[in-house]
Order: structure tokens, then C-alpha cells, then sequence
């Protein structure tokens, strides 16, 4: 069999594994602060903190990186929980520092790691594996890597399945040519007036809450979510002239933003819930099609009983 695809690793994650609740311990790895040493600069940086420093990097350094960051980010993934833990996913990484596997197409990005994330053929795959994406390309910042999803490429080499998995996204990663970070004023974003109605006076957590969602990366930055705000309740939306966009990508993003609602909560201690209303679910509206709503909670709320 020819495989020109050689993950250095491939991680699975099923139902029974890795979807437990986190231990403080697994936690302490995922907020860890991490010292990068960039410039001469050092960075101390959360999860959080990458939400408002992150941008798409497309020109990378095809230096190899520290295997040592490789197994951190395979590290990662396993300690994700995903949106919909039902659904089994697998990552995998290419290694292509000899430039190699460079995607082919139109859109093609020359890079020196390519991870690759396969799912169940499941309803929500894609917002699953979105969420679960949307958490490593922040980390990925954290560790000094820059990402950029790759939805409208193909490559020859990869494999479009996996036995039961399907290929669901290609990310291009590694060490940046260019900078890696943006400060979140720079990013073309629209702004929380167009996107969030809040029926009521926020507390300022909502509103941070709001804002990491506001700088989720969505495909083609279609931003195509609206949220409506009532008291703890965030009524989620989805565009519906963002459907002329490819379904798939569409819920792949949405993913992505969820994972910016999950990591800013985590940072708020807050606590969420993702349901579907069904008294929301039935209301009609012309321009905007029913998604999720996210129940928040504080998580201070009877700590010192
Ligand atoms: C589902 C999805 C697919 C994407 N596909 C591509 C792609 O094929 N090529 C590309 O250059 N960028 C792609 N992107 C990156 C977006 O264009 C980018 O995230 C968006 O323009 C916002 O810019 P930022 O990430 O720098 O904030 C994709 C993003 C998502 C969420």
C-alpha cells in the first residue's frame, strides 16, 4: 500500500476515553501559564489570552519544531472534552519540513506540520471537531506555533478516511515567518452592536463572554452567528444568508466559536451549558435560523458553603 501520509502520531479518542471530566491536574496543564521566549520578548500566556492575540498564519518557517511541542499539542487533545462527547475523533500530524506534501489548489499553504482531524460520520462531526480544533489552534499560540485552517484545499497524500472517519479539517501549523500575534482591535471582526442584542443590562462577565465569541475565526470570516442575550441566556443564531456557504464549514466554524464561549468561561470560572430550547426552536424568525443556547453559570455560586 502506498502511504506517503506518515502521522508522527495519531491519538484516538472514543466515547470511554479522554471524555471524562478533568482532573485539577489536567487542568493546571491546560491553563498553565507558558514562558515563550519570541524576540527576546516573553510571553505568559492562557488559552484565554490567545483569543485575543490569534490570527490565521499562512507563511511559515519550515524549521522543525521541538518534538518535545508535537507531543504537547497530542497531549492536548487528549485532555479536550468534546462538545458532543458521543462522537469519536482522531487527530493526526504530517510532518513535511522537506516541503513535500504541500497541499495542492488554489489555496495551497506551504507548511511544515499539517494535523489533520477525522470524526465519526456523526450529526454535529463538524461543530464537534470545530470545537475541538478551535482549542488547539489557541494552544497552538500559546506554545509560539501559528495555525491556519485549510477548508478548500485538498492533498493528494491525505487520506480521506480512516476506516469509519471521515477527514473532516486540515490545519497548516508551525513556527510563523511573519508575526504570530495581532492585537484583537486589528482583527476584522464586526462589531458586538451588529452581531449581539442584549435584552437586558449584561454583567460584565457576559460581555466578556460575548466578545471572545466575536473573535472566533469562521470560514472566509463569515461571522455568521448572532447571539441574543437574556439575562444568563445566550440565544444563539446562525445567519441565514450564511447559507450559501458550504454547510459543513459553516458548522466547523461554529465549533470554533463555542470553543471561545468554553475557554473564556473556563478563565471566568464559569459554568455552560449548551441546550436546545424547543420554545426558542419554534419561534420563526426571517433572517436567522435557531442554533444553541448557552446556559451560564457562576461557579463561585455556593463554593464556600
Ligand atoms: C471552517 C474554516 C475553513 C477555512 N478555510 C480556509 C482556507 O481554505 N484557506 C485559508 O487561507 N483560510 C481558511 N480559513 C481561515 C479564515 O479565512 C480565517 O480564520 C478568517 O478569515 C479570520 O481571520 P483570522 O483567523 O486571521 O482571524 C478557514 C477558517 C475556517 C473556520
Amino acid at each position: 500500500m502506498h502511504v506517503a501520509y506518515a502521522p508522527k502520531f495519531l491519538l484516538s479518542r472514543g466515547p470511554d476515553g479522554g471524555a471524562a471530566d478533568l482532573t485539577d491536574n489536567e487542568k493546571m496543564v491546560i491553563l498553565k501559564k507558558i514562558t515563550l521566549e519570541s524576540k527576546k520578548e516573553r510571553y505568559y500566556m492562557n488559552l484565554y489570552e490567545a483569543i485575543f492575540l490569534r490570527q490565521s498564519v499562512r507563511q511559515f518557517s519550515m524549521t522543525p519544531v521541538a518534538p518535545e511541542l508535537l507531543q504537547r499539542i497530542g497531549t492536548f487533545y487528549e485532555q479536550i472534552r468534546p462538545l458532543f462527547p458521543g462522537i469519536s475523533t482522531e487527530i493526526g500530524i504530517t510532518e513535511n519540513v522537506d516541503g513535500k506534501h504541500r497541499l495542492q489548489g488554489l489555496f495551497g499553504i506551504r507548511a511544515p506540520y499539517y494535523l489533520t482531524i477525522y470524526s465519526e460520520e456523526r450529526d454535529r462531526a463538524e461543530m464537534n471537531a470545530g470545537y475541538i480544533c478551535g482549542q488547539l489552534s489557541l494552544y497552538m499560540v500559546t506554545l509560539g506555533l501559528g495555525s491556519c485552517y485549510i477548508g478548500v484545499s485538498w492533498q493528494r497524500d491525505m487520506p480521506l478516511a480512516r476506516g469509519s472517519m471521515k477527514l473532516i479539517m486540515t490545519m497548516a501549523f508551525g513556527l510563523p515567518k511573519g508575526p504570530l500575534m495581532r492585537r484583537a482591535n486589528e482583527a476584522r471582526r464586526l462589531p458586538v452592536r451588529e452581531l449581539c442584542v442584549y435584552k437586558d443590562e449584561p454583567v460584565r462577565w457576559m460581555t466578556q463572554v460575548i466578545e471572545a465569541a466575536r473573535l472566533a475565526p469562521s470560514y472566509k470570516n463569515s461571522q455568521p452567528w448572532r447571539f441574543v442575550v437574556v439575562g444568563r441566556r445566550i440565544h444563539i443564531f446562525s445567519k441565514k444568508d450564511g447559507m450559501d456557504k458550504p454547510r459543513k464549514w459553516v458548522e466547523f466554524s461554529f465549533g470554533v466559536m463555542f470553543s471561545h464561549i468554553a475557554v473564556a468561561s473556563e478563565e471566568l470560572w464559569l459554568e455552560v451549558d449548551l441546550i436546545r430550547l424547543e420554545n426558542v426552536s419554534q419561534k420563526n424568525f426571517k433572517n436567522n435560523q435557531y442554533v444553541l443556547s448557552a446556559i451560564v453559570r457562576e461557579q463561585t455560586e455556593g463554593a464556600f458553603k
